[in-house]
């Protein structure tokens, strides 16, 4: 049979986050084998230096290579904003990240072409959301909410709190019909940006979009594998289990990694 794969996708985030992209992936492709990666001892990314996240997302998918997946999903904005295309250039296997997916979902959304993204500082800051919205002919307003990603990391996600920073973050929009979660620890907060972004405003995350290019990528629709997830977790196993357990997506396996182990 040609076009099946057993090997696994490697898929990563500094935390939880990439577990919503997971979850879409794992929907679409129900056989296909994952290894999660959560980077949780040097998380949040959002706030690093572009160079330095750049750094860990080689690492990690060097890791990934070691362990014999078919290709990588950089399921975090930050890290695909600072590491590719370059790191897709030097790895053995493809490379998929997540902000190609996040535009594609806007693109068919938007009925007045005024669209939003929000995201960590460090994908706002690199512009890659608004550059390519706006050669699609769209007027963009990008904001970074950088404390949404502790809300959801601290299982906060339902809280007062998360109430009045979304309203903090998002009261003053200009009048988008669209609103890009360009973090994928959003996805997580999505009941608490509907209220504060209003009804009138459609959200859209790349989640969907990416299991349809990981799909047509690596056929992972008709892969030959258990569907099983190994989750590799740097930093703190108990914190991450119980979040991940929050938002519905911990069965596997699950190893603690030494952070040492994802150098260069
Ligand atoms: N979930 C990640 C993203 O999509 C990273 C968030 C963070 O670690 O700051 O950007």
């Amino acid at each position: 049979m040609t076009n099946m794969t057993s090997r696994p996708i490697g898929v990563f985030d500094s935390g939880v986050g990439g577990l919503t992209v997971l979850k879409a992936l794992r929907a679409k492709a129900p056989s296909q084998d994952f290894i999660y990666l959560a980077d949780a001892a040097r998380a949040p990314y959002g706030r690093k230096p572009r160079e330095m996240v750049r750094e860990f997302a080689y690492g990690i998918a060097g890791f990934l290579v070691r362990l014999g997946v078919e290709g990588v999903v950089i399921a975090c904005n930050t890290a695909s904003a600072a590491a590719l295309p370059e790191l897709a250039q030097t790895l053995p296997v493809p490379v998929l990240g997540v902000i190609e997916a996040g535009v594609e979902a806007a693109r068919r959304q938007t009925r007045t072409g005024q669209v939003g993204v929000i995201g960590t500082k460090g994908t706002i800051a690199s512009g890659v959301y608004q550059r390519q919205l706006e050669a699609l002919g769209f007027s963009v307003w990008a904001r970074a909410c950088p404390m949404f990603v502790h809300l959801v990391e601290e299982g906060l996600a339902e809280s007062d709190e998360a109430e009045l920073l979304a309203q903090c973050y998002l009261g003053d929009r200009p009048p988008i019909d669209t609103l890009i979660l360009g973090c994928t620890h959003y996805p997580v907060l999505r009941r608490v940006i509907q209220r504060a972004a209003g009804d009138s405003v459609a959200l859209v995350s790349s989640a969907d979009a990416m299991a349809e290019l990981v799909d047509r990528a690596w056929h992972a629709g008709r892969s030959a594998g258990h569907g099983r997830v190994v989750h590799y977790v740097t930093g703190d196993v108990a914190s991450y289990q119980h979040t991940a357990k929050t938002i519905d997506a911990l069965d596997g396996e699950l190893i603690q990694l030494d952070v040492a182990a994802l150098g260069r």
